[in-house]
This record gives C-alpha cells, sequence and structure tokens, in this order.
C-alpha cells in the first residue's frame, strides 16, 4: 500500500513571522495517527530554521530547487549536499515553473535528480504539460520525454527512492484543477510506462498530482487507484487549507 504525501509548495511566499504563524497552525492541526506522510518546502533561506522546529513532528522538510553541481565556481546556486545538512530530506525538481521560467530543459532537471541522489535526498520530480500541449494530444509523449529524460539519466530502478507529481501546467495556480479522471488516467499512463520497464518500481512508486489542489478538491482526487497525495502550492500557505487536504487522505 503506497502512504498518501501531501506536499506543500511555498514558492517564493513567506516571512519568518508568516513561517511561523503556518507552522504552528500544522503542528497543532496534523493528527501523528492520520494515514498521510506531510511535508513542506520552503524557501532556502528558512530550511535550517524550520528543519529545527519540525523536528520530531513527523513533517519532512524539502527544498524547492536544487544545484546539479556538487561545489565550485556557480555563484547563486545551492548543493544537494548544503540541503542535507540544512535538514533537508526531499528536494523538488523540475518544477514547471523551473523548467520555463528558468529555462531548465529535460537534461538538466535529470542532472539535478541525480545530484539530489547522490546527497541521499529523495527528489520529488515534477512533470506535465502546457494547455497547448494537451489541446495538440500531447500529454502522453510530453510527460514520457520529462521522465525518459531521468530514467536515461539515473535508470528505471532510481525511481524506487523517488517521487514523482504530476502537475498539468494548466491547472497550476489557475484553480482550473483537472478532474479525478483527467488525473487519473495520465498517472496510469505513467506507472504503466514505469512498469513496462520495472514492474515493482512502478507498483512501489508514489505519484502526487498537483494543479489548484484544494480542500474540496482533495478527497475525489486521493480516491483514484494512482493518485498518492498532492504537490500543493496556493492552499499549502494557509494552515487550514493545508489540514483540510492532509484530512481529505484519511
Ligand atoms: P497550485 O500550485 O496548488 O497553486 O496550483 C501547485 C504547484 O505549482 O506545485
Amino acid at each position: 500500500m503506497r502512504r498518501i504525501l501531501v506536499a506543500g509548495n511555498w514558492k517564493l511566499n513567506g516571512s519568518l513571522a508568516a513561517n511561523a504563524e503556518l507552522l504552528d497552525g500544522i503542528i497543532a492541526g496534523a493528527s501523528a495517527d492520520a494515514p498521510v506522510d506531510l511535508l513542506v518546502c520552503p524557501p532556502y533561506p528558512y530550511l535550517a530554521g524550520i528543519a529545527d522546529k519540525l523536528e520530531g513532528t513527523g513533517i519532512a522538510v524539502g527544498a524547492q530547487n536544487v544545484s546539479q553541481q556538487a561545489s565550485g565556481a556557480f555563484t547563486g546556486e545551492v548543493a544537494a549536499s548544503m540541503l542535507v545538512e540544512s535538514g533537508c530530506t526531499h528536494v523538488l525538481v523540475g518544477h514547471s515553473e523551473r523548467r520555463s521560467l528558468y529555462g531548465e530543459s529535460s537534461k538538466t532537471v535529470a542532472e539535478k535528480f541525480e545530484a539530489a541522489q547522490a546527497a541521499k535526498l529523495i527528489p520529488v520530480l515534477c512533470i506535465g504539460e502546457t494547455l497547448e500541449e494537451r489541446e495538440a494530444g500531447r500529454t502522453e509523449a510530453v510527460v514520457s520525454e520529462q521522465l525518459d529524460a531521468v530514467i536515461e539519466q539515473v535508470g528505471v530502478q532510481a525511481l524506487a527512492d523517488s517521487i514523482l507529481a504530476y502537475e498539468p501546467v494548466w491547472a497550476i495556480g489557475t484553480g482550473m484543477t483537472a478532474t479525478p479522471e483527467q488525473a487519473q488516467d495520465v498517472h496510469k499512463f505513467i506507472r504503466e510506462r514505469i512498469a513496462g520497464l520495472d514492474a515493482s518500481v512502478a507498483e512501489g512508486l508514489r505519484i502526487l498530482y498537483g494543479g489548484s489542489v484544494k480542500g474540496s478538491n482533495a478527497a475525489g482526487l486521493f480516491a483514484m487507484a494512482d493518485i498518492d497525495g498532492g504537490l500543493i502550492g496556493g492552499a499549502s500557505l494557509k494552515a487550514d487549507d493545508f489540514l483540510a487536504i492532509a484530512n481529505a487522505a484519511s
């Protein structure tokens, strides 16, 4: 049985005061025996402080990005080993905002995935199509290309120590959630594609859905056979909203 994971991607939001209020709310409201794992992904400067604050709560901490480089003359970059030292266990790679706004290719994303795993971080690999690509009937081709780049880089076995997030770009921050059926179709496609290479890796792999998930639509999504949780943007910034999604998993 795959456990549901609810992950918050805070993006470029937060402050010491706002983070404290948000986390106090989540800690107070999260039930330790709920059948759901929680992960928060704040901006870099807050990671170490938040990891300290969350120690012993069972809530995991991840970064939103990582360098593909281990060290050296790469101004502005942050290495996977540094994230580990900051208390991270996870890191997002290939979020569509990184791909579209910062020009990250599937090859770069695959290198980041590899760098994360080399430091023993669990990469959360984000893949998904734009509206234009969906309307052109290219959804499966696009997610396959994004997934295959990683499999080519690290091999299918490496996916066993990772998490996938299917995030249709047209659903991110738009309020236009994919229906549970639309999401399930793509999740099933992804799992079957991986099963073609390694059935047991495919069976164990958690595939999250992301894109305008909220308390009111989470239960329908999480009830689908191949949806194993959510990657939450906007609704991860308020404790009540985030907890409502976590509760939907129970
Ligand atoms: P959203 O963002 O929940 O605000 O749509 C999801 C994401 O970008 O991970």
